[in-house]
């Protein structure tokens, strides 16, 4: 049995994150879609709502669970026998980044990285954009999965009087 970890801050997962999750799902017998913590990265939703909604983004697939973690990726793989991880490149402005960190966990556990060509249409595609877009209340609803559109409109009512993260 072959497992992959597509890993994420996922703050929120976007149509571009689900695509990835979905082509590794038909390559791999079982994927975790793990959110990870980043104390020191300010994010506007919680680790509870991000998992929330990720979980609520793949319960179409039947071999995708959800986790998070809060340590390097490389342990959390080891621990769980994961087989590779699968990132999506959107662009060749994310090589580099991408490159280093598969190198940096070949090295420092041996666990391999499959970096996924992104579909074209998502290539523009970043949770941070998503977050700037409907800071301004701009139009996200083709970007996100449905449910994710609705909490980020709440998210954005929320933050109208009392001071919003929607930017970070
Ligand atoms: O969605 P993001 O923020 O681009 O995802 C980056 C992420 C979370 C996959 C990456 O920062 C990560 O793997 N963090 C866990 C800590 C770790 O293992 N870092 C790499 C070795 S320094």
């Amino acid at each position: 049995m072959k497992k992959a970890i597509c890993p994420g801050s996922f703050d929120p997962i976007t149509n571009g994150h689900l695509d990835v999750i979905e082509r590794a799902s038909h390559l791999f017998d079982k994927v975790v879609v793990a959110v990870l913590v980043n104390s020191s990265k300010g994010s506007l939703f919680t680790v509870d709502e991000r998992i929330a909604l990720a979980k609520d983004c793949v319960k179409h697939l039947s071999n995708v669970k959800v986790d998070s973690w809060s340590g390097l990726l490389v342990d959390y793989c080891r621990e769980n026998d994961i087989d590779a991880i699968v990132k999506g490149l959107r662009a060749v402005s994310d090589f580099d980044y991408e490159l280093q960190m598969a190198q940096i966990n070949l090295q420092l556990k041996g666990v391999d990285t499959l970096l996924m060509a992104a579909k074209p249409a998502y290539s523009f595609l970043s949770s941070s954009l998503v977050r700037e877009i409907a800071r301004y209340g701009g139009d996200v609803s083709s970007l996100v999965p449905a449910g994710v559109l609705i909490e980020l409109v709440k998210k954005a009512k929320d933050s109208s009087s009392a001071g919003s993260q929607l930017g970070r």
